[in-house]
Parts: structure tokens; sequence; C-alpha cells
């Protein structure tokens, strides 16, 4: 999206921006219908009858039952709460996870072990950065007691897709829990969750233009976990605190849109990614791209290593000038010195310097063509 002072934004990996049928969905929870959700008078009649919908559209969208569906503060509360509550609640004594999942899992995953709640193995991933499901089946098969799985559906930083079905029917043969972060892929791709065998996903809408700070945890009917914030008796008793009503509004309008729109959205931003791929290849032919590129791939995410020289250092700096807004690794990792874990572990050439572009309906081919050229020019 060029903006008025010609930004040029490709990075909705990051976050999205706000669609304005969505901001008008949501005003008026943001003025006159104030009400406070639990209060029993038609103000608050009216805020809960608006949660509730948003509820059941979100889980009809999603194929699952209402009840399934939990409003939090993002992916980082949602993914955070079915780590814990797996281990805590549910008796898993071992997490198998991936090294290149966001840190919202990592962490997490890391403070349970460190704790000696359970024990930690990561997955080994093929060359093309693909979990390997063979050495997966190998840990679920050697632990004795219940494992959680957790494993994103789509990386944030490469774009590579998880094979969900492979992955939880696996974890069905073993009795396992089965956790995936789909903030990347719920708004992006049709989810149907009734077919899909995962006890636990995790959302935010700011990920498809909708607004920060509100995200979905599913919880299969068939999963008992104890409450997530102690408190007041919102969320049916599993999260208390008063709702964030104008932000879940927002979530589920976000979502119908996003679901009404897949078909030409997903087309038009493959082909851009795409078309950024040919350019910037044809421009610099020494880039190479990173993850499964050609293959099960994220539309909205291009990753791109440029050989390392003192220009190429300097790349996402010279890129900010130009006001072309990107992404070194993912937007957690930018700013801070440490690098991409994600890259570390898929792309093993330390002389490369990568950069991550990523696409939503608002961009086009001409924004392309000025940020290859202006690359080419850095280079
Ligand atoms: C794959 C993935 N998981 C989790 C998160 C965290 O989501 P939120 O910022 O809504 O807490 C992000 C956002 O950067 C993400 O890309």
């Amino acid at each position: 999206m060029s903006t008025s002072n010609s930004r040029i934004y490709f990075d909705n990996a990051a976050t999205t921006a706000l669609d304005a049928e969505v901001l008008d969905a949501m005003m008026p929870y943001l003025t006159d219908k104030f009400g406070n959700p639990s209060s029993i008078y038609s103000y608050g009649r009216e805020s809960r009858l608006a949660i509730e919908n948003a509820r059941k559209s979100v889980a009809k969208i999603l194929n699952a039952h209402p009840a399934e569906i939990f409003f939090t503060s993002g992916g980082t509360e949602s993914s955070n709460t079915a780590i814990t509550a797996s281990v805590r609640d549910l008796g898993c004594t071992q997490i198998i996870t991936s090294p290149i999942e966001h840190h919202a899992t990592l962490h997490t995953v890391e403070h349970l072990a460190c704790r000696g709640e359970a024990t930690l193995n990561y997955v080994q991933l093929l060359s093309d950065g693909h979990v390997d499901l063979d050495h997966l089946e190998q840990l679920l098969s050697e632990h004795d007691g219940k494992t959680l799985v957790t494993l994103m559906h789509a990386n944030n930083e490469v774009g590579n897709l998880l094979d969900l079905h492979a992955v939880g029917e696996m974890c069905k043969k073993y009795g396992a829990i089965f956790h995936s972060d789909t903030v990347q892929t719920v708004g992006h791709y049709p989810l149907d969750l009734r077919a899909a065998p995962v006890h636990f996903i995790s959302a935010a809408s700011h990920k498809f233009h909708g607004p920060k700070g509100v995200g979905i945890l599913y919880i299969n009917e068939n999963v008992k976990i104890k409450p997530m914030i102690n408190g007041g008796s919102q969320e049916r008793n599993m999260r208390a605190g008063t709702e964030n009503l104008y932000g879940i509004v927002g979530f589920a309008k976000a979502l119908e849109l996003a679901t009404a729109r897949f078909a030409s959205d997903s087309a038009y931003i493959r082909d851009l990614k795409m078309y950024m791929k040919d350019q910037v290849a044809q421009a610099i032919p020494e880039v190479t791209f990173n993850g499964d590129v050609d293959g099960r791939s994220l539309y909205t995410v291009l990753s791109v290593s440029f050989p390392k020289t003192e220009k190429s250092e300097m790349i996402l700096f010279n890129l900010d000038i130009q006001n072309i807004c990107v992404s070194g690794g993912s937007a957690c990792t930018s700013g801070a010195d440490q690098g991409s874990h994600v890259i570390r572990a898929i792309n093993h050439n330390p002389n490369q310097v990568t950069v991550r572009f990523s696409f939503s309906r608002y961009n086009t081919k001409e924004e392309v063509d000025q940020v290859v050229s202006k690359l080419k020019d850095m280079i």
C-alpha cells in the first residue's frame, strides 16, 4: 500500500492495515454502544449480543462450535494458554516443537522445560525447512507418557506450510495433544476445524486487516482445561475480565471479509509474490529464496537472501530511508541484534543477508517494480 508520503508497506506478516469496513463495524462499540456485556440492562445485553454474534460468525466460518471459540488478546496469549494448559491440565509430560516456531511458542515451551514440568524435544527439519514427519513419529513413539505437539501451520518468516492433517492424524495415533499456531493462516486460508484433527489453534485479527490486541483460542470440545485467567465469569468462566467488545466485533468482521474475498485476494497476492520473486532473481541473480517457495508456501511471504557485502548489510536501513517497510526476519526480532532464529535454523550460509517481503491486497506490481529497482541500486 502506498500512503500519501509514498511509503511502500511490504511487511504484512508483521501486521496489516485495518480495513475501513472493519472500522465501521467497530465504531458503534467505541461510541454509543459502550455497555458492559455483563450488565443485565439493555446497554449490557446489546454488547453481550454483539459478542455472541461475533463468536457464532467466527465458529461458522471455521466450522467449529461457538462454545469452542474463546476470545483472547491475540496469538501470543492463545499459544501460551494452549501450551501451558496441555502440560498443567491435560497431563502432557513431553513437548515436541520445531526450532522455527514463533517466540510465543518457543519461549513458553522453554519456560516449562526449565521448570522441569515437561521434557522438550525439537523435531528435525528437512533441507527445505519443512518438518521431518518421520522424525516426528520417532519422537512420538519413543515417549511413554502423553505428548503435546505444537507446530505452526505457516512459518511467519519463510512461509513454509505444515500439513495439518498429516500431523494431526499422527498425533491421534499416539494419543498426543496437537496445538497449531495458525496466526499466519486464519483469514488467509479456509480452515475446517471439524475435519482438522487439532485440539487447539491460535489466531490474531491484526494479520488479516482486523484490529490489534484481539485473537482467538479454539479449544476442541473434548478438551477440558482450567480457567486461563481467574476472576469474573466472562468467556464461560475461562477468561475473566471485561471483554474487548469492539476488538471482538472487529475480529469477526475482518474474518467475514477475508473469507468472502479469499479466492480473489489469494490469487492476486500469490501473483504479486511470484512476480517479485522473478523480478528480484532477474535483477540480482545472486539472490536465493528461503523455504519451499515454489511448493507448500504461504502466498503472502517471500524470504530473500542477498550475498553479504558492505552494501547489502545496510539493506534494511537503506530500505527504511527510502520509505520501504520490510522486515529482516520477523518483526519481533527486528531491532534486536540477534538476527532470526528461523533463518539460522534453515539457511546455513552465514554470508547472506535476509529480508522478508510480505504482501497484502493493498500492494501492487508497480510497488514491486519500485522496490526491485531500489534493491538493484542498493546492491
Ligand atoms: C506465527 C505467529 N505466531 C504468533 C504471533 C503473535 O501474535 P500476537 O502479536 O497477536 O500476539 C505472530 C505475530 O507476530 C506470528 O506471526
